[in-house]
């Protein structure tokens, strides 16, 4: 029988309860699952690609059908490398919409065997993104609640050191 596999593609800087949410529904929905640690050229991330991958490493453990990768490169040269049937989002709120819309035609247009899969996160973390829980951790604010605790102690140490040698 054909392995289903999908990539889960972000920047992951860091990773969220929201996207492990999206993480843990996919992972019931495919054999196997990649969290894929990709580039968005748009953004300069806080934490390190070893640090994202760490983070999600952890995150992700208690999932034996979940690994975690990283790519600088285009997104479907990947997904299609590794065999996979579809890409992975989440959407949160019609506001992720065009965005995602644009990027799902795109990659389609690029790869048409591959199928992008948009997951509804729980709604307790509609309003949740990774710059959000970079800004309150980074003037000191409990995020606890809204990451895993790997990350938070990386916050932690990140946001510490940086408040010393300022
Ligand atoms: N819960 C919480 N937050 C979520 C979320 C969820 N379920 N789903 C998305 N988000 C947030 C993220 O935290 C992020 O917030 P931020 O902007 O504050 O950092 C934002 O929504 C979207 O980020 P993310 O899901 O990490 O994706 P991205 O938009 O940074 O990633 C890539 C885009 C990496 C997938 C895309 O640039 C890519 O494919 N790059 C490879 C090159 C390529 O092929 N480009 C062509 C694409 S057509």
């Amino acid at each position: 029988m054909k392995i289903k596999r999908a990539v889960y593609p972000g920047t992951f800087d860091p990773i969220t309860n929201g996207h492990l949410d999206v993480i843990e529904r996919a992972a019931q929905i495919f054999d196997e699952i990649i969290v894929l640690i990709a580039k968005n050229p748009a953004k300069s991330p806080l934490f390190a690609e070893q640090e994202r991958l760490q983070m999600v490493q952890e995150a992700t453990a208690h999932l034996p059908n979940v690994t975690v990768d990283s790519f600088d490169g285009l997104l479907v040269d990947y997904v299609q490398r590794q065999n996979a049937c579809a890409i992975i989002r989440g959407l949160r709120a019609v506001s992720d919409f065009e965005y995602e819309f644009q990027m799902a035609l795109m990659n389609r247009k690029l790869a048409p065997s591959v199928t992008t899969v948009f997951l509804m996160p729980n709604e307790k973390y509609t309003y949740l993104n990774s710059t959000i829980v970079r800004e309150v951790a980074r003037y000191g604010g409990d995020v606890q609640e809204f990451v895993p605790p790997v990350v938070w102690r990386l916050l932690q140490a990140k946001f510490r050191k940086a408040s010393f040698s300022s």
